[in-house]
């Protein structure tokens, strides 16, 4: 299993998350967070307001996932988040050692 955690463009997340619904995901948790990258947060725009500060809003999406859903993953999310401008966000997946579905006990993929 994987996790998935893309950082995204807030304006972004019903694009993303229709395009994951379609493949089938069956959780999702997103996250308000805040952060930087190369330009270090400076200048870019965001919904037309000009931030000088350092850190930029972004929301954070965990996915968990059997391995071979991590390719189609990203390309659905690289597709839908993707504008072209810089702050567009990363995307990075971890090796996942356990799920557990708290409700019936359920473990590992039966948990996803
Ligand atoms: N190396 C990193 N480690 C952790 N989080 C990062 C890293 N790089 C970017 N992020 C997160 O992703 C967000 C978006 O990064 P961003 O897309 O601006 O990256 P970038 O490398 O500057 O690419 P671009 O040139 O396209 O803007 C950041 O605000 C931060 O939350
Ligand atoms: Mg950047």
């Amino acid at each position: 299993m994987k996790l998935i955690t893309a950082i995204i463009k807030p304006f972004k997340l019903d694009d993303v998350r229709e395009a994951i619904a379609q493949l089938g995901v069956e959780g999702l948790t997103v996250t308000e967070v805040k952060g930087f990258g190369r330009q270090k947060g400076h200048t870019e725009l965001y919904r037309g307001a000009e931030y000088q500060v350092d850190f930029l809003p972004k929301v954070k999406l965990e996915i968990a996932t059997r391995a071979d859903g991590v390719e189609p993953i990203i390309d659905a999310i690289c597709q839908a988040a993707r504008t072209g401008k810089i702050g567009d966000g990363k995307i990075f997946v971890y090796d996942l050692l356990a799920a557990v579905r708290i409700r019936t006990g359920e473990t590992d993929t039966d948990a996803l």
